[in-house]
């Protein structure tokens, strides 16, 4: 099925969609179509880094065989979230844009300085967190540990691209985590849910 928000992913080329590689943009509109009006900020960890990026923002990528909008996923919420302020964050440098409701940051999801740093800056009342950075599972948990007590208890927390769910789940067992395992297109397509307990 394509959603608007598989169209939007296709729209400026963030793998998200099953149209490019991964399943997610059917999942996120089921879980977040009703949501749309209210969600007020969303902070996704990953904006997109390829070699060259500086000088090109837009350009077309041969693997994917799509063209790549550079902060295509923060295109894709800021689209599908008519009231929401878009944060993004990166350990690379290149990646940082500012644009119409999109502001970005740099940040190293494996230090705990820079996390806090970052909701500083963002303020605790993410209705919407994504991480789609480095994928290694002791980082995503490092990430999800240091994070989740900063934000607000109803705050969604979504993790990408997940290898290792049993590591995940055990790590986190002090959140409600719900696992949704996509049609095996590829091994890693495969996200997490992870909400406070109430
Ligand atoms: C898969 S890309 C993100 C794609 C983007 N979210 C999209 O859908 O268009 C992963 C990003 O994570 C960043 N990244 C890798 N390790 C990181 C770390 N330790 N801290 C923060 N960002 C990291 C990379 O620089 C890269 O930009």
């Amino acid at each position: 099925m394509v959603t608007p928000l598989c169209k939007l992913a296709l729209k400026y080329g963030t793998d998200k969609c099953p149209q490019l590689k991964h399943s997610y943009t059917p999942f996120y509109y089921q879980l977040l179509k009703d949501k749309r009006r209210e969600i007020k900020k969303v902070l996704e960890m990953g904006i997109g880094f390829f070699p060259g990026m500086p000088e090109k923002k837009v350009f077309f990528d041969p693997g994917l065989k799509r063209t790549y909008h550079m902060g295509a996923s923060l295109y894709m919420w800021r689209d599908f979230f008519p009231n929401a302020q878009i944060f993004g964050a990166d350990d690379h440098p290149e990646t940082l844009f500012e644009d119409n409701r999109i502001q970005t940051f740099l940040c190293d999801e494996t230090k705990k300085e820079d996390i806090v740093e970052l909701v500083k800056k963002t303020g605790t009342d993410i209705d919407l967190f994504i991480d789609d950075a480095n994928h290694n599972s002791r980082k995503q948990i490092f990430l999800a540990k240091n994070l989740m007590p900063l934000l607000k208890k109803d705050v969604i927390y979504i993790i990408e691209d997940v290898y290792y769910p049993d590591n995940i789940l055990n790590a986190l067992s002090e959140y409600d985590c719900q696992i949704s395992q996509f049609p095996p297109k590829l091994q890693e397509d495969r996200l997490i849910v992870v909400r406070h307990k109430r």
